[in-house]
């Protein structure tokens, strides 16, 4: 048996805006989905799903993954795969994304294929692109490599980043699952409405990334957090948040977060914070008192690497 593990991710800066090519800033974090790989019959099997039937709509990122394995790397893979993923699923947190890359990882891993991280994240894009209209590859990209990412018009460059010692990020998990295909169409119409309006947004979104990148070189963590706070706000403006991602905002913001934002495409998902380690605590308690799900995650540096599972979860 082989298994990987791939870490999820959240968005800091840019989300919608980067639909028109504006930049964003992401950032992988500790949550992760693992997968292993075994001799097998082609099964999938998921700690959250159960069995997957292989005509099922959750096996396509399985089933194009395997195919492109096949027709690259010339192996006719027969495995049976083992999916478990503590990244929650439609939040914006990259799930499908880290399953991916885990499972190409572990897949390489098994057959023994010499191979780099560059074609584990070829693999993994392949089989999002089957399950996502378009993806713009930031989230396998961030999985695979981990740290941050700066992304603009198609080009992703990895950033030699540290967020700063002593902060962690505050995840408020809304629960409220929504379409991203959805939101992005409305935020654009009413982009397209807005004229010159929507023109300033969309520049100050720009100018907001460049603003959190220094700050991230300068470890200015109160800036950042009030460049969140601001990123909020325009994405606010165009429709992408809700009641609950804006008193999850508030409730981080009353509680001691520097900054919070919701993060993805919006209208529920997830509300990130930035907050003391220190604070962190304190925080959760407060928020989860409110009966909102809530948990810290720490950047994740390494991307996707080999782990050992000593039990399989229960088929
Ligand atoms: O919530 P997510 O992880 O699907 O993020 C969507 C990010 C958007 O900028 C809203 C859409 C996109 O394709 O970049």
């Amino acid at each position: 048996m082989k298994c990987s593990m791939a870490p999820g991710k959240i968005i800091l800066f840019g989300e919608h805006f980067v639909v028109v090519g504006k930049p964003a800033l992401g950032l992988a974090v500790t949550r992760y989905a693992t997968v292993c790989v075994e001799k097998g019959k082609g099964l999938v099997y998921s700690s959250k799903l159960g069995r997957i039937e292989p005509g099922a709509p959750d096996a396509t990122l399985f089933n194009a993954l395997l195919k492109s394995f096949e027709e690259w790397f010339g192996v006719k893979a027969l495995v049976d795969i083992y999916v478990d993923s503590e990244i929650p699923i439609s939040s914006g947190m990259g799930s499908s994304a880290a399953i991916a890359v885990a499972t190409a990882h572990a897949l390489l891993g098994y057959y023994n294929v010499d191979h780099s991280k560059e074609d584990v994240l070829k693999l993994a894009h392949e089989a999002e692109k089957a399950v996502h209209y378009k993806p713009s590859g930031v989230d396998t990209t961030l999985s695979t490599y981990g740290g941050f990412l700066y992304y603009k018009q198609g080009v992703i460059r990895k950033l030699d980043v540290r967020l700063p010692i002593g902060y962690s990020i505050v995840v408020v998990n809304t629960g409220v699952k929504r379409s991203t295909g959805a939101v992005v169409r409305e935020v654009l119409e009413r982009y397209s409405r807005l004229g010159k309006t929507g023109e300033h947004i969309y520049s100050a979104a720009e100018e907001l990334v460049e603003l959190a990148l220094k700050a991230l070189h300068e470890g200015d963590v109160k800036l950042l957090g009030e460049l969140m706070v601001v990123n909020h706000g325009l994405l606010w403006s165009m429709g992408a948040s809700s009641r609950i991602c804006d008193l999850a905002v508030y409730e981080l913001l009353e509680q001691g977060a520097l900054g919070a934002k919701l993060s993805g495409a919006g209208r529920g998902g997830i509300v990130i914070g930035l907050a003391k380690k220190s604070k962190a605590e304190i925080l959760i308690n407060k928020l989860s008192e409110k009966g909102l799900e809530v948990f810290t995650v720490e950047p994740d540096y390494t991307g996707v690497k080999n782990t050992i599972r000593e039990k399989r979860f229960s088929q």
